[in-house]
């Protein structure tokens, strides 16, 4: 039952199709990012913006972007949210396991840009869920330091409507101030403005309730600290070029990863991974 096809994308840049008896996805190889990913039945899971470049210069908007070996703008980077997201990943190899799984395995060649002797694997199994990992390897002599963070974009029927639960009481840093530190007040993260926050110490487990679509998604990571919320609203969807003005409506980002104070050290010789597993069902 399960397939596995290339065929050419948007912008002519590959992509990788999978079908399972549950699910099919869409990975391009641009960025290793998982641009689609649906259900049988169900509206797709990950939101992806019409107005996406598709270029091999710069990222996809929408879906989920890898982002490494760091997260946001610091000054001494010359990018936003590290290098390999605008990077041509190489399939490594396709397998179908039990459960009607199937599963790609994606590496990253070596760039001249990126640390010599750290490897990435990226991992994308489907069947009637997600599961995306990122596993960084260190084999050099020396301890390394990084952020991650599995940047998802999510399809809701109307932001105005859905809510994300699960951070009560959680440490954020508020991107729109400087990042000043604060803590969740709400059981209910709900979109009245631009929200963007990276939540640190984070619990392993966030939901998206969305009456538009009449569904929850369950986010449940394995070795991620950080959860990253963000919606850019009017005036931020206005100034993306890549992005609709009014898509802002159809999305929300609930990130998964290590960023700020919760960035790793691996040391020589280490790997680590970062899982998230992305499921969904009928709203209560
Ligand atoms: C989020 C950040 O992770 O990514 C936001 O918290 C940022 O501050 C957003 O605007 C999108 O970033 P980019 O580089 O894909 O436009």
């Amino acid at each position: 039952m399960s397939r596995v096809e290339f065929r050419t994308g948007q912008g002519g840049l590959p992509k990788l199709v999978l079908q399972t008896a549950a699910s099919t996805a869409e990975i391009y190889l641009h960025g290793a990012s998982v641009t689609h990913y649906q259900k049988h039945g169900e509206p797709p899971l990950l939101f992806l913006s019409s107005q996406s470049r598709f270029q091999s210069d710069g990222p996809i908007r929408g879906g989920i972007p890898v982002i490494f070996p760091w997260f946001g703008k610091p000054a001494d980077k010359p990018l936003q949210h590290g290098l390999v997201r605008t990077r041509s990943w190489q399939l490594a190899e396709i397998e179908t396991r039990a459960g009607d799984q199937l599963r790609a395995r994606l590496t990253l060649p070596s760039a001249p840009e990126l640390p010599a002797a750290i490897r990435l694997e990226y991992t994308v199994t489907i069947s009637a869920e997600l599961t995306v990992e990122l596993a960084v390897m260190n084999e050099s002599q020396q301890p390394f330091t990084f952020e991650n963070c599995l940047h998802t974009y999510f399809a809701v029927g109307d932001v105005r409507q859905a809510s994300v639960h699960g951070l009560r009481g959680i440490d954020y840093l508020d991107s729109l101030a400087a990042r000043q530190r604060r803590t969740e007040a709400s059981d209910a993260i709900r979109f009245s403005g631009e929200v963007d926050r990276i939540y640190l110490n984070a619990p392993p487990v966030t939901e998206i309730r969305d009456p538009g679509l009449r569904r929850t998604i369950r986010v449940e990571t394995q070795n991620a600290r950080s959860a990253v919320v963000w919606n850019p609203w009017i005036a931020k969807s206005k100034a993306m070029p890549d992005f609709g003005d009014d898509e802002y409506l159809r999305m929300v980002c609930v990130e998964s990863g290590n960023v700020a104070e919760n960035q790793l050290t691996l040391p020589a010789g280490e790997s680590c991974r970062l899982q998230v597993a992305i499921s969904s069902a009928p709203l209560a």
